[in-house]
C-alpha cells in the first residue's frame, strides 16, 4: 500500500489548482450572484484536457487515471463547485458511459468531441415523479421504423441549458419494469426536445439546471446506446462511478473552506491574539483537518478500485456518502470560525455552505448511498 502520488498526479492536480486560481476565483462570486454559466473557463477547460480525462488517447482524451481525476475535481471545487459538477457530469456520466458502451460510430461522432471540450453533454435520468426511484420513468421511447419517438420530461438536469449532447434514459417497454429501459443520444436542436425552466438553486448556482421535455423527438435506432433493454443497467453502472466525481467535488468544498478558515484564524485577531491561538478554533480547525482526511482516504480508495478494474459501487457509495457529509459540516463550522464575516459573500464560506447541501442530494440522496451499501453488506453474508 502506498500513499504517494505518482509525478503525474501532482502535475495534474497542481495544473488544475492553477488553473482554479487563476480562471475561476477573480469571478466565482459574481457568477454565483448572477446564475451565470462559466463559458469562457468551461472552454479553457477542454483545452486544458480537463473535459475528458480518463477518455482513451485514441478517442482524444487524457488517458488519465481515476485518482488524476479527483485530485483535478478536488481542486478545481476549492475554488469553484459549480465547475466541478460541470466538469463531473461530462467526464462520469456522460464521456465514460459512452467509452464503455457505445458503438463504434457513437464515439467517433460524438465521444471525441465531448472529450475535447468541444461538446458539453448532460445526463438525464430524474424526472418529475422519478428522482431516487429511478426505475418509475414516465418518458417513453416507443420504436417507429429505423428510430424512437420520445416523449416525457425530465428534470433538475445539470448542464441541461448549455449542453450539445443528452443522454437520455426513457422506456422502451413499460412492461419489463427496469429491463426495459434504454438509453439515447440525443442532440440540441432535434425537433421536438425544448430546453425548459432555468432551477433557481440554493447553492451551485453558476452551473446550469434545466428541466427538459420531449415531443415526438426523432431519435435513429443508431443512436440508442447497447441493447434495448440495457438502460438501467447502463445508468446505474455510469452513476457509481459518477458518485466518486461528485465526492471528490464535495472534498474540494470541504478542503477550500477549511484552507480559508485555517488562513482566517491566522489573521483575525480577538481578545488580543489571532482566533488560532484560541482553543474554542483550534478544536474546529482540527475537527475539520481530520474529518477531510477521512473523506479523501474513501474518495482515493474507490478512485484506486476502479483503477485497478475492481468493484467499486460500494466504495463510491461510501465516499459520496462520507464526504457530502464532511463537506456540510465543515462549511458550517467555516462560516462559525469567520463570525459575522462568514455570513457575507466576500469572504466564500457562506457560498461553499450553500454549494456543500447539493452534495447530499444529486447522483443519489445520502439515503440512496445507504442502500446501496447495505445492500452490498447484506449480499456478502449470502
Ligand atoms: N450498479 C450496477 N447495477 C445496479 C446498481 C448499481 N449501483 N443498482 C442496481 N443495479 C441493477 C441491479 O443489479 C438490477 O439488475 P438485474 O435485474 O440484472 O439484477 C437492476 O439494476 C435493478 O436493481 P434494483 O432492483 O436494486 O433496483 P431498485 O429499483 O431497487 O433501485 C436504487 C435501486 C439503488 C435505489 C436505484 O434506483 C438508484 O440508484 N436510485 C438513485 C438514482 C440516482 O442516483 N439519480 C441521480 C440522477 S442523475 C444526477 O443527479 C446527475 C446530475 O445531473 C448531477
Amino acid at each position: 500500500m502506498t500513499f504517494e502520488l505518482t509525478e503525474e498526479q501532482v502535475a495534474v492536480r497542481d495544473a488544475a489548482r492553477e488553473f482554479a486560481k487563476k480562471q475561476l476565483l477573480h469571478d466565482v462570486i459574481d457568477r454565483d450572484s448572477e446564475g451565470r454559466f462559466p463559458v469562457e473557463q468551461v472552454k479553457q477547460m477542454g483545452e486544458l484536457g480537463f473535459m475528458g480525462m480518463m477518455v482513451r488517447p485514441e478517442f482524444d482524451g487524457g488517458g488519465m487515471d481515476t485518482i488524476s481525476y479527483v485530485l483535478a475535481i478536488e481542486e478545481i471545487s476549492k475554488i469553484d463547485a459549480s465547475a466541478g459538477v460541470i466538469m463531473s457530469v461530462n467526464n462520469s456520466l456522460v464521456c465514460w458511459g459512452l467509452e464503455k458502451y457505445g458503438s463504434e460510430s457513437q464515439k467517433q461522432r460524438y465521444l471525441t468531441k465531448l472529450a475535447t471540450g468541444k461538446l458539453l453533454g448532460a445526463f438525464c435520468l430524474s424526472e418529475p415523479e422519478a428522482g431516487s426511484d429511478a426505475t418509475s420513468q414516465k418518458t417513453t421511447a416507443t420504436e417507429d421504423g429505423d428510430y424512437y419517438l420520445i416523449n416525457g420530461t425530465k428534470n433538475w438536469i445539470t448542464n441541461g441549458g448549455s449542453a450539445d449532447i443528452y443522454l437520455v434514459i426513457a422506456q422502451t417497454d413499460p412492461t419489463k419494469g427496469h429491463k426495459g429501459i434504454s438509453a439515447f443520444i440525443l442532440e440540441k436542436g432535434m425537433e421536438g426536445l425544448v430546453i425548459g425552466k432555468k432551477e433557481d438553486k440554493l447553492g451551485i448556482r453558476s452551473s446550469d439546471t434545466h428541466s427538459l421535455m420531449f415531443t415526438d423527438v426523432k431519435v435513429s435506432k443508431e443512436n440508442r446506446i447497447g441493447e434495448s433493454g440495457f438502460g438501467f443497467k447502463f445508468a446505474m453502472e455510469t452513476l457509481n462511478g459518477g458518485r466518486i466525481g461528485i465526492a471528490a467535488q464535495a472534498l474540494g468544498i470541504a478542503s477550500g473552506a477549511y484552507e480559508r478558515s485555517l488562513a482566517y484564524s491566522k489573521e483575525r485577531k480577538a481578545f488580543g491574539k489571532p482566533i488560532f491561538e484560541h482553543q474554542a478554533i483550534q478544536f474546529k480547525l482540527a475537527d475539520m483537518a481530520t474529518a477531510i482526511e477521512c473523506a479523501r482516504l474513501l474518495v482515493m480508495k474507490a478512485a484506486w478500485l476502479k483503477d485497478q478494474g475492481r468493484d467499486y459501487t460500494e466504495a463510491s457509495a461510501m465516499a459520496k456518502l462520507y464526504a457530502s457529509q464532511v463537506a456540510m459540516d465543515v462549511t458550517v463550522e467555516a462560516v462559525q470560525v469567520h463570525g459575522g464575516y462568514g455570513y457575507v459573500k466576500e469572504y466564500h464560506v457562506e457560498r461553499m455552505m450553500r454549494d456543500a447541501k447539493i452534495t447530499q442530494i444529486y447522483e443519489g440522496t445520502s439515503e440512496i448511498q445507504k442502500i446501496i451499501i447495505s445492500r452490498t453488506l447484506f449480499s456478502k453474508l449470502n
